[in-house]
């Protein structure tokens, strides 16, 4: 069976692909599992993602880990979701910096459990230097909380005459973010079935390729991603022109 890393284009490979990792709990209750099974399988597959990203030399990756709706889920799986967190985040430290991997955040990280901040930050901190892949994780995030944050800062700004408000353009909006000094993604991909952005990455995706697979994101694998790679290859992009 020929693979699809074999026909992937590496002239013309998506900077940037960001992916709403969707379908644990579902994978779980198929296999007669408590849903927090779902989300230990997941973390194998954000594993494997992560080194295919790196090998195949793409600059940015975004992972939606957890969403700011996602706090309204029931307590045990909450806390099973930060401490998978923080496990993985401590344990794949050094392989992070082995393959050259630098870990960025995004999202509200204040309501993030202290402990959990604290590990985090010490992991972007000790893989900072790294300039292969930029692995971003959307923590307590979501498109709508960003935005609303930037126009806080922003309208600051303005009072402050540290910018007026003819001066506001486009750039200026995508700088509030923060996803400011990541480029845009190239590729969305959303796993399990769902046709639908669940408040990611509003403001940044809109001229993005959208990739929907039904394969659940614990069977996620290399393949998988490849094939979405080369997928997006095929589609001619117009940027409206
Ligand atoms: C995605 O899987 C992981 C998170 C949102 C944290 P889900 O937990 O949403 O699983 P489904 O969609 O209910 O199957
Ligand atoms: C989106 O999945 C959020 C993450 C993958 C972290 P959800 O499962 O929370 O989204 P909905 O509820 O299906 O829209
Ligand atoms: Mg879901």
């Amino acid at each position: 069976m020929s693979s699809f890393k074999e026909k992937i284009d590496s002239y013309h490979l998506p900077r940037h692909i960001a992916i709403i990792m969707d379908g644990n709990g579902r994978w779980a209750k198929e296999r007669g599992y408590d849903r927090i099974f779902g989300h230990q399988n997941g973390v194998i597959s954000v594993r494997e993602v992560t080194e295919a990203a790196a090998e195949t030399g793409i600059k940015y990756l975004t992972l939606y880990a957890f969403s700011t709706e996602n706090w309204a889920r029931p307590e045990h799986e909450v806390n099973a979701l930060m401490e998978l967190l923080v496990d993985t985040i401590e344990k794949e430290t050094p392989t992070l910096n082995k393959n050259n991997v630098r870990l960025k955040a995004i999202g509200d990280l204040s309501r993030l459990p202290a402990g959990a901040a604290k590990k985090l930050q010490r992991c972007i901190a000790e893989t900072s230097v790294n300039d292969g892949l930029t692995l971003v994780l959307a923590l307590s995030y979501s498109s709508r909380w960003e935005i609303n944050n930037a126009i806080k800062l922003l309208c600051n700004d303005v009072k402050n005459s540290k910018i007026s408000i003819s001066d506001i353009t486009d750039e200026t909006i995508s700088n509030y973010l923060t996803t400011r000094e990541i480029p845009d993604p190239d590729l969305m991909i959303r796993t399990s079935g769902e046709i639908r952005i669940s408040n990611f990455l509003l403001w940044q995706i809109a001229y993005t390729e959208l990739y929907f697979t039904n394969t659940h994101w614990p069977d996620f694998r290399k393949e998988n991603f490849y094939e979405a790679i080369v997928e997006y290859q095929s589609r001619e992009r117009r940027f409206g022109k």
